[in-house]
C-alpha cells in the first residue's frame, strides 16, 4: 500500500484529497497546524471513508517534528497543499507569507531529500500566469510575475521544485495549477467554509443564501464580458481532487510536469449567483460594488496536456458544484 504525507490535509481542498486517498486504498498521513482547519474534519473523514488517516498537529517550519514524521512515515511520495492562501492579507503580510509558503516548503524539501521521498505533487495555481495576455490558458502561457506575494510564492515553489529535479534525476515534481475551487463532498460533510470573512466568491454566495451575510458584493460589472463582471473557471473539488490521483499514478518519469486542472469554459459571477439559486430554490441578494484591485476580466484554463497525458479531464457540472455546496451548508455539523 502506497504511504503519502499530505501537508494541509485537514484544509478545504486537502480533505477532499484524503477521502479519495483513502477509499484507493492509500495509506495517509495528515501533517497541519490548524491554522486555517479545525481537526473535527478527521471525524468526518471517517464517516465517509470508515477510516481515519493519521494525524500530527505540526507545522512545515518546525524541523524537528517535521523530521518525525519522516522517520516513521516511511511515505512514497508527498501531496503539499499547507500554505497560507488569502491573496488581500498576503498584500499586508508578505513577510509573514513568503516565510510560510517559501521557507515552509524548503523544510519540507529538505526533509523529503533526507528520508529519500522522491515524488511530490504540488498545489499551485492559476495566479502564477499574473495579468495573463490571451486566453485560454496554457500550460506554456508566460509565468512572470502574479499581482500579489501570495502567488509569487506559487511561483517560487515551482521554481525551487524545478531546480530541485534537475540536480536529483529521479525527483519528480508535478505541479499543478488550479483553477477556481468549488463544491463540496457529496457527502454534505466536508466542504469550503473559511475562518472569518470569506474571500472567494462561492463561499460568499453560501453564506448570503443561508443567512450569514446580508448580500453578495458584484465586484464591477463593467468588465468587457457578455454581462460585465468577471468571468472564471469553476472546478468542482473533487475533480480537482482526481487530478491528484492521476498525476500520483500516472506519472512515473522524473522530473518537472506542469498542469492546469480547470474545465475549460468560464462563468461571470452573475451566472453563478444564478446558479446558486436554482440550486437553493431562492433568490440570493447581491449588489454591484466597484471593481477589486487587481482582478482581471476573464481568466479560463486549456486543459488538453492533463487530458493527453494523466487521461484526466473535469466531468461535473456548474450545477453540481452549487448542489453540492447547498447540500454541504445544509448538513448540521456535530
Ligand atoms: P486551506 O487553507 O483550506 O488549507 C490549507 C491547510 O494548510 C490548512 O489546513 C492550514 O491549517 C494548513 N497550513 C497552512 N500553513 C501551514 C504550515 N506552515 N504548516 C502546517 N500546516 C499549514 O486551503 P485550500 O483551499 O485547501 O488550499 C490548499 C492549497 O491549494 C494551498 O496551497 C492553496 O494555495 C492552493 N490553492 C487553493 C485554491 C483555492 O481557491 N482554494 C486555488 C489555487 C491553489
Ligand atoms: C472570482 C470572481 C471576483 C468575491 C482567487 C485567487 C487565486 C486562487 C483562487 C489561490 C472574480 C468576483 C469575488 C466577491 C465578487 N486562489 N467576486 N465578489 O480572484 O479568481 O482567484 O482564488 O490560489 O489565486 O486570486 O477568485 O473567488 O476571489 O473571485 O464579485 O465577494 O468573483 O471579482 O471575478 P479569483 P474569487
Amino acid at each position: 500500500m502506497k504511504k503519502i504525507l499530505l501537508t494541509g490535509g485537514c484544509g478545504y481542498i486537502g480533505s477532499h484529497t484524503c477521502v479519495e486517498l483513502l477509499t484507493s486504498g492509500y495509506d495517509v498521513t495528515i501533517y497541519d497546524n490548524l491554522l486555517n482547519s479545525d481537526k473535527s474534519v478527521l471525524g468526518k473523514i471517517k464517516q465517509i471513508t470508515g477510516k481515519t488517516p493519521k494525524f500530527m498537529q505540526g507545522d512545515l517550519l518546525d524541523t524537528v517534528l517535521l523530521d518525525k514524521v519522516f522517520k516513521d512515515g516511511k511515505f512514497d511520495a508527498v501531496i503539499h497543499f499547507a500554505a497560507l492562501k488569502a491573496v488581500g492579507e498576503s498584500i499586508e503580510k508578505p513577510i509573514e507569507y513568503y516565510t510560510n509558503n517559501v521557507v515552509g516548503s524548503l523544510r519540507l524539501f529538505e526533509a523529503m531529500k533526507k528520508h529519500g521521498v522522491k515524488k511530490i505533487i504540488y498545489s499551485s495555481s492559476a495566479t502564477v500566469y499574473g495579468i495573463p495576455e490571451k486566453m485560454p490558458l496554457t500550460e506554456d502561457s508566460p509565468v512572470t510575475h502574479a499581482t500579489n506575494p501570495y502567488g509569487e510564492t506559487k511561483i517560487m515553489i515551482e521554481r525551487i521544485l524545478m531546480d530541485i529535479a534537475v540536480a536529483d534525476k529521479d525527483f519528480t515534481a508535478v505541479s499543478l495549477r488550479y483553477f477556481n475551487p468549488v463544491g463540496a463532498h457529496e457527502s454534505g460533510l466536508i466542504g469550503d467554509y473559511p475562518k472569518g470573512i470569506p474571500l472567494n466568491i462561492a463561499p460568499y454566495i453560501m453564506q448570503t443564501a443561508i443567512g450569514v451575510r446580508p448580500h453578495v458584493d458584484v465586484f464591477g460589472d463593467d468588465y468587457p464580458t457578455p454581462d460585465g463582471t468577471g468571468v472564471r473557471d469553476y472546478i468542482h473539488v473533487v475533480d480537482l481532487v482526481l487530478g491528484h490521483i492521476a498525476a500520483l499514478e500516472k506519472i512515473k518519469k522524473p522530473g518537472t510536469h506542469i498542469y492546469n486542472l480547470g474545465t475549460g469554459k468560464g462563468f461571470s459571477v452573475l451566472e453563478l449567483i444564478k446558479a446558486f439559486e436554482k440550486a437553493y430554490d431562492k433568490k440570493i441578494p447581491y449588489k454591484v460594488a466597484k471593481r477589486r484591485p487587481g482582478d482581471i476580466a476573464v481568466c479560463y484554463a486549456n486543459c488538453d496536456k492533463a487530458k493527453k497525458e494523466l487521461g484526466w479531464v473535469a466531468t461535473r457540472t456548474i450545477d453540481d458544484m452549487c448542489k453540492s455546496t447547498v447540500k454541504f451548508s445544509l448538513t448540521p455539523t456535530p
